[in-house]
């Protein structure tokens, strides 16, 4: 469709949780006009989901070295050293940049920043704000730091179709479909001197998932499109303890976070046995992907959807003070932690690959930066570290605003403005997708289930329809599920977060990354 309006700012940010509005507010101490662009509502991204709280050395006794090689080890082999050392370096100034927009972060009686430990982390150095409700509050000042300023333009209700290239290549803009705006079918443009993707995941690929239903990776999806370079898509963190209940019946489930498990809470199987005790040293505190195998094993064994975590000694006054989501979400269901278990099963919560950059954000396509989830800086490798995902957010959208504020060309005209994929999926689609992920490309992986995955995906593609959001969304889930697919067959070893039964050891020849770029067209 050719866009029914156009608009020009100097800098739009697509995405409106922690990277996107961190970016647009750094953005705005360059002088720079912003236009942040969001495809429901501004607080309905995965931010203000996230309990655990955000992962900074704040301690004295910590250092930016030890943050760093808990990293690392997190992501066996394939993190980024040098993305690794910004993080962890200028990770404790972001955060005390965060308070002073006005996030307040919960506190000891003599006013230090409470700290708290995670899995993977062997030290406490995880900030956290309302007990369990960080993502709500730092989502919550970044939400009133953008309002406050009158040169941030804020878009809502708006999906974003595809980048608009000038003829030297370089990013100009974008095409983005408004609900109840513009032309007769509501795509529109806006020209910008730099785009920042800021999407978030892809979680909803999978039938359970910790992500709210946005997370459709878009971002990925038009990157991939646009012939930017995407990396490491088959890393997909299972978080290990999301709340299994017959009462929740969405794709999206409550987190029940690991500070419950840094706190002291344990894993226990039906007998009541402590099964992560004897597979790793840091038992239900080993990194994410060792737990949520360890899950695995007992739930194959013993055909049960669930395992249980135990938090009745924690004693009820603390879990009500220290983590109100949790015991809201939980008794809402009907399950007391305070007096009884709390089942839990592993469900999809993080992308670690996305759109490659490099330490400034910066993509393979210039003028195109990718910020937060959406984006691949190489900090996760092949498993993200609990609570590194917002400090990630944090970091990098300061580099970036940096990065665009040193050198911003004038405005370019864009080639061409044909908005959309050159196909449509069938949005009806999406549930069946989920299940084929699941069963084919989940937790556990083999060449056949990879096989059965990709058949189904390869049927669903031919269910064409109109488009319309729910339809670019499918799409866009499609798009990239057959990328994750494909990955996830080519890497014939077990690594992080991606689990080949067949192949259940890592392999030194896969210490490296798959990449992916696909046509214009958006044909795989
Ligand atoms: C959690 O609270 O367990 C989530 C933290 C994270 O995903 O980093």
């Amino acid at each position: 469709a050719e866009p029914g309006w156009t608009e020009t700012t100097d800098v739009v940010v697509v995405g409106s949780g922690i990277a996107g509005l961190t970016a647009a507010l750094h953005l705005r101490e360059q002088g720079l006009h912003v236009t942040v662009v969001t495809k429901v509502n501004i607080d309905d991204g995965s931010t203000r989901w996230a309990q655990g709280g955000i992962a900074a050395v704040l301690d004295p006794l910590d250092s930016p070295q030890a943050h760093a090689y808990d990293t690392e080890i997190a992501g066996v082999g394939l993190c980024d050293p040098e993305a690794v050392r910004v993080l962890v370096e200028e990770g404790p100034a972001r955060i005390r940049e965060l308070i002073r927009r006005g996030a307040e972060f919960d506190r000891n009686p003599d006013g230090s920043l409470m700290l708290t430990r995670e899995g993977g982390h062997r030290a406490d150095r995880i900030v956290h704000a309302g007990g369990d409700a960080t993502g709500a509050e730092v989502q919550r000042a970044l939400h009133e730091a953008v309002h406050r300023d009158p040169w941030i333009r804020l878009v809502e209700h708006a999906l974003v179709l595809d980048l608009l290239r000038a003829a030297d290549g370089r990013a100009c803009g974008l095409t983005l479909h408004v609900l109840g705006e513009g032309s007769e079918d509501g795509v529109g443009a806006i020209l910008a001197r730099a785009v920042v993707l800021a999407t978030g995941g892809m979680g909803q690929i999978y039938s359970s998932t910790t992500n709210p239903s946005v997370s459709t990776g878009d971002g990925v999806a038009l990157a991939l499109r646009a012939g930017a370079v995407v990396t490491d898509v088959e890393f997909v963190q299972f978080h290990p303890t999301s709340f299994v209940s017959g009462e929740v019946n969405s794709v999206q489930r409550p987190l029940i976070s690991e500070a419950l498990r840094g706190e002291g809470a344990y894993l226990v199987d039906e007998t009541g046995e402590r099964f992560m005790v004897g597979q790793h040293e840091l038992a239900e505190l080993a990194p994410r992907d060792v737990v949520a195998k360890g899950i695995y094993r007992v739930l194959r064994a013993t055909g049960a959807d669930h395992v249980y975590l135990d938090a009745r000694h924690l004693g009820k006054e603390f879990l009500e003070h220290r983590f109100p989501t949790i015991m809201a979400s939980t008794r809402a269901a009907g399950v007391d932690p305070a007096t009884e278990l709390i089942p839990v099963a592993p469900a999809a919560h993080y992308a670690s690959g996305g759109v490659r950059t490099d330490l400034h954000g910066r993509t393979s396509i210039p003028g195109l930066y990718a910020c937060g989830e959406v984006a691949c800086t190489g900090v996760h490798g092949a498993n993200r570290l609990a609570s590194n995902s917002l400090l990630e957010g944090l970091v990098f959208a300061k580099r970036i605003a940096d990065d665009i504020g040193r050198d911003l060309p004038e405005q370019a005209e864009p080639l061409r403005a044909d908005a959309g994929p050159a196909w449509v999926a069938d949005p009806a689609t999406r549930p069946e997708l989920q299940r084929a992920m699941t069963r084919g490309a989940g937790v556990l992986r083999s060449a056949d289930s990879l096989a059965g995955a990709a058949k189904e995906l390869s049927r669903l593609s031919e269910q064409r329809s109109r488009p319309n959001t729910a339809a670019w969304e499918a799409t866009n889930l499609l798009t990239i599920a057959s990328v994750l697919v494909a990955n996830a067959l080519s890497r014939r070893e077990t690594r992080g977060c991606h689990w080949r039964e067949d192949h259940p050891t890592a392999a030194d020849e896969w210490r490296g990354h798959l990449l992916n770029a696909v046509g214009t067209d958006g044909h795989l």
